[in-house]
């Protein structure tokens, strides 16, 4: 099929280089032309495994190409719209300027008979506001929500765990286009979920709620587990055999950050506020605020264990991406600690294997650098981000580079008992 997506962030570049590894002809369009001759020369804008691939077969094959130019999109028979909806500077809701620019400016392009495929996630009731706008074109809009993971993103576009049509009442022509753009997963049974807009639209803020609830439970867990003597990452393992409860997305830590579950939390406080509903969500500002409470946790133990205070004292931080595999700082509980370190006179050497340009453009006081740059001679060592490598770390190889063998792990990712036996002063959060 000819496909348009508009906006190539994370989320539509990958959409766009995933639809073309499944077949599809597919044009790639942005306002920021960076990015586009970024894309268009098969380089990737952030670090992503397996894009780089997909872009530069696709650009190959003559079936990819990028454009600035809004009025390339007429001709493709389904367009995507995969613009950022990031947090209002004003408040928690979203900000939906580049979602409604993005619809005005296609809508001229678009032909009776084409889907307009909204991607992003955004408060529910703006596909049915949109939809009315679309509806003179004798177009038609579906909502159909991603919930790619960074780190795994086209594996998550590509064999989705299950797909979501939004559509408007009786549209089932809606319905045929989708499955035709998803042949390959319809074919491999993926679920899917035929549904209203509303019901799309909140499917998504639902998931990532919940996800940052079912995180912010198990560090609520660790605050209690540190003052009772108990071990949170027991009490996750034990728990979480319990097929109800399952075990992913338990691990305690510094908590969660990135460009989605903090705003799409705040988001949908927001708006079920507007909507008079405030307190059927109102637990997830406890959410937020446990979460927040974490990176203090982690700022105040190495304070703690550097005797009352960190002026001066060399602090290793290894990790400021928001999770492995990715070079996404925003929201970084890692990059946040490191920050407040550094705020407390700490002398701060940060590494991380991808994030350090995002970091340095974000924080330009920070010190960043290697690994070995941070931890030699080091009065702490502190993990933030769970990249292989930084569990993967010989205590004793290391123990024998800083000056005080003391570590942090604010991932709860190292083998405590592997490091305190390599001589290693270990502190967890939440743990004995
Ligand atoms: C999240 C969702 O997982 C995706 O399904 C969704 O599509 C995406 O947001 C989105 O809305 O676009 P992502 O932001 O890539 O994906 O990151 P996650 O893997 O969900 O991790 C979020 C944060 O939680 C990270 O900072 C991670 O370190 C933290 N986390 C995760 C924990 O602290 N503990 C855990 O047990 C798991």
């Amino acid at each position: 099929m000819k496909i348009s997506v508009i906006g190539c962030g994370y989320l539509g570049a990958v959409h766009a280089a995933s639809m073309v590894s499944l077949g599809h002809d597919v044009v790639g369009i942005d306002v920021d032309p960076s990015k586009i001759e970024s894309l268009s020369a098969g380089r990737a804008p952030f670090f992503e495994p397996e894009l780089p691939e997909l872009l530069a077969a696709g650009i190959a094959s003559g079936r990819l190409r990028f454009s600035t130019d809004i009025a390339d999109a007429a001709g493709s028979q389904v367009h995507f719209v995969a613009v950022g909806t990031p947090q209002l500077k004003t408040g928690g809701g979203a900000d939906l300027t580049y979602v409604d620019a993005a619809f005005t400016s296609l809508l001229p392009h678009v032909a009776s008979g084409d889907l307009l495929v909204g991607k992003s996630t955004v408060p529910v009731g703006t596909a049915a506001r949109l939809a009315a706008l679309v509806e003179p074109t004798g177009a038609k809009l579906a909502w159909n929500p991603e919930f790619l993971r960074e780190g795994y993103a086209v594996k998550d576009t590509v064999t989705p765990d299950r797909l979501v049509y939004g559509i408007g009442p009786g549209e089932t022509a809606s319905v045929d286009l989708l499955n035709e753009v998803y042949a390959t997963a319809v074919a491999a049974e993926t679920p899917v979920v035929i549904t209203d807009y509303a019901t799309a639209e909140l499917v998504k803020v639902a998931a990532n709620a919940f996800l940052a609830t079912k995180i912010s439970f198990i560090n609520a867990m660790a605050e209690i587990a540190e003052v009772t003597g108990a071990d949170v990452t027991q009490l996750a393992d034990a728990i979480g055999y319990d097929a109800r409860i399952g075990r992913r997305f338990l691990n305690a830590g510094v908590g969660f950050g990135g460009g989605c579950l903090p705003k799409d939390i705040r988001a949908f406080t927001a708006r079920a506020e507007e909507l008079g509903r405030g307190e059927s969500v109102a637990f997830l500002k406890e959410v937020d605020a446990i979460n927040l409470r974490r990176r203090q946790r982690a700022v105040d133990m190495v304070v703690e264990e550097l005797g009352g205070s960190v002026f001066r004292r060399k602090v290793a931080v290894l990790g400021l991406a928001f999770k492995p595999n990715s070079d996404d700082v925003r929201d970084s509980p890692a990059l946040d600690v490191a920050v407040q370190l550094h705020g407390l006179g700490a002398n701060v050497v940060a590494t991380d294997p991808e994030a350090i340009p995002n970091s340095r453009r974000l924080h330009p006081q920070l010190t960043l650098g290697t690994l070995d740059e941070a931890l030699d001679g080091a009065d702490a060592v502190v993990l933030l981000t769970e990249w292989n490598q930084y569990r993967e770390l010989d205590p004793a190889a290391v123990a024998a580079q800083v000056a005080q063998p003391l570590v942090i792990d604010g991932r709860n990712a190292l083998d405590a008992e592997a490091w305190r036996a390599a001589g290693w002063t270990y502190r967890g959060l939440g743990r004995r």
